[in-house]
C-alpha cells in the first residue's frame, strides 16, 4: 500500500512550523527499496563536489492538459523514460531551478527562499508557455524530499543538499507549439564548493564573440535552452585560461549583464562605507538571481550603498586599472558569493585586488553563509525550516 505524506511532515521527520497551505500538499511515498548504505553515503558525504551524487530519492509529479497537476509521488532516483516525440527534445520546454537545504548549528535543516525559486519558476514556465506549478506546491515537493533525504545534508563548513527542480514537456508530438503534457522532477546532489578551488578568486572572460540573450528573448527564465547557447562561450572562457565567461549585452555590446551561471558585483568606497554596484534587470536579459536580490538587501541593512545600473566593459576595465574598483564578485546558488581575482577579454588583462579575496567580498559571503545556516538573525523570514 502507498503511504502518502504531506510536505515536511513525513512519518519520522521532525515536524516544523509551517503554513496550512504547504502541508495541505501530500505526496505518495514509494521509496528506493535499496537506498544507499550508511557507509556508502557517509563516503560520499566526505567529498561531495558539486552535481557528481544525487540522493535515493526524488519527488514525481505530473501535469496533463485539461486535468491539471496529479498526484505526487516521492520515489527512487532512477533514469526516466521518454517519448522520442517528447516535446521537450525538439522544441526545448525545459526549465529548472537550483537551492539548497542547510544544517543549522542547531542540528535542524532548513532551506532559504525557497518561494523565490517557486516563484522564478513558475515565471520560467510562463515564459515558456508551460503550466505554472503552483507555489505551495513546490516548496511542499522540497520539504517533503529533504525530510526524506535528511541524512544526505552534509554538515562539513562550506557544504549543503543542492535541490535541482526542473520541468519537462513529455507529450509526444511533432509540431511546434505548447505540449499538453509536462513532468516535473525534484532531485538532491550533496554539494560543496562549485569551483574546484573553493573560494579561491576566479578568472572571467568577458565573450565579444557570443550572446546569451536579447531583449525580448529569454534570458530572464531559467531554462535549459538558454544553457545549451552558453557552452561554446564557457569552452571558450576555459581555453582563455579563464574559470567563467562574463556576458555583455547583445544591442550595444558594452553593458557587462552577468556570468555563465551567476550574477556579478562590483565593490566601490562612498564615504568610507563599501558601496555595491550590480548591473540592473530592466533589459530583461539577465536572471533575477535570488542570491543578488538578497545580498542588495544585505548591504542596505548594513547602511550601504547598493546601486543597479548599467556598467560598461570600459568603465569596469578603468576602475580597475585606476584602483577605484576596489573589490569584484560572482554570486549565485551554485557560487555563494565567490571572489572575482582577475578579467580578461581579447583587449587586455586587469587583476582585481591583487588577486586576492576582498575583504567586503568575504564578510558578505559569510553574512550570507550564517544566515543560511540559521546562525545569524533572519529579519526578513528569508529562512525556511524543514526539519
Ligand atoms: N545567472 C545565471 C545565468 C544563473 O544560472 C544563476 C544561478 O541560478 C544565477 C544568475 C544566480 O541565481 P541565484 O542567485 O538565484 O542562484
Ligand atoms: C545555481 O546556481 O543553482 C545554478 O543553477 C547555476 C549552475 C551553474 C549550477
Amino acid at each position: 500500500m502507498t503511504r502518502r505524506i504531506a510536505g515536511s511532515l513525513l512519518a519520522g521527520a521532525c515536524a516544523a512550523p509551517y503554513d496550512r497551505a504547504v502541508n495541505a500538499t501530500t505526496f505518495d511515498l514509494r521509496p528506493n527499496p535499496r537506498p544507499h548504505t550508511d557507509a556508502d553515503r557517509h563516503k560520499v558525504l566526505e567529498n561531495p563536489g558539486f552535481g557528481r551524487f544525487f540522493t535515493d530519492n526524488m519527488v514525481v509529479l505530473r501535469y496533463a492538459e485539461g486535468q491539471g497537476w496529479g498526484r505526487g509521488a516521492l520515489e527512487a532516483y532512477a533514469p526516466i523514460s521518454l517519448d522520442p516525440a517528447a516535446s521537450a527534445l525538439h522544441y526545448g520546454q525545459a526549465i529548472f531551478e537550483g537551492f539548497k537545504a542547510y544544517r543549522t548549528d542547531a542540528g535542524g535543516v532548513v532551506t532559504f527562499r525557497p518561494d523565490a525559486n517557486a516563484r522564478r519558476f513558475a515565471r520560467s514556465a510562463e515564459r515558456l508557455a508551460m503550466p505554472a506549478l503552483p507555489v505551495e506546491t513546490f516548496v511542499a515537493a522540497a520539504d517533503a524530499l529533504i525530510s526524506h533525504e535528511r541524512a544526505w545534508v552534509p554538515t562539513q563548513p562550506g557544504t549543503s543538499l543542492y535541490l535541482r527542480p526542473l520541468m519537462i514537456a513529455t507529450e509526444g508530438v511533432l509540431g511546434v507549439r505548447p505540449a499538453h503534457e509536462y513532468l516535473f522532477l525534484l532531485f538532491a546532489s550533496p554539494a560543496g564548493a562549485y569551483f574546484s578551488g573553493g573560494v579561491k578568486p576566479v578568472s572571467v572572460w568577458i565573450s565579444e564573440d557570443y550572446v546569451r540573450a536579447s531583449p525580448g528573448g529569454t534570458g530572464t527564465a531559467k531554462c535549459a535552452g538558454n544553457y545549451a547557447a552558453s557552452l561554446v562561450a564557457q569552452r571558450d572562457a576555459l581555453a582563455k585560461g579563464c574559470d567563467q565567461v562574463v556576458w555583455i549585452d547583445a544591442v550595444e555590446r558594452k553593458w557587462i549583464e552577468e556570468m555563465g551561471g551567476m550574477n556579478v558585483m562590483f565593490v566601490y568606497e562612498a564615504g568610507g562605507k563599501p558601496l555595491l554596484v550590480t548591473p540592473d534587470l530592466t533589459s530583461g536579459t539577465l536572471l533575477p538571481g535570488i542570491t543578488r536580490d538578497s545580498l542588495l538587501t544585505l548591504a542596505r541593512d548594513r547602511d550601504w550603498q547598493a546601486v543597479e545600473r548599467r556598467i560598461s566593459v570600459d568603465e569596469l576595465t578603468s576602475d580597475i586599472a585606476s584602483g577605484k574598483l576596489k573589490e569584484a564578485f560572482a554570486c549565485g546558488t551554485a557560487a555563494v558569493i565567490t571572489p572575482i581575482g582577475s578579467v580578461k577579454s581579447s583587449r587586455g588583462a586587469w587583476t582585481v585586488a591583487e588577486g586576492q579575496p576582498g575583504k567586503v567580498t568575504m564578510d558578505l559571503r559569510e553574512q550570507l553563509l550564517s544566515l543560511q545556516h540559521g546562525r545569524a538573525p533572519d529579519p526578513h523570514g528569508w529562512v525556511h525550516p524543514v526539519c
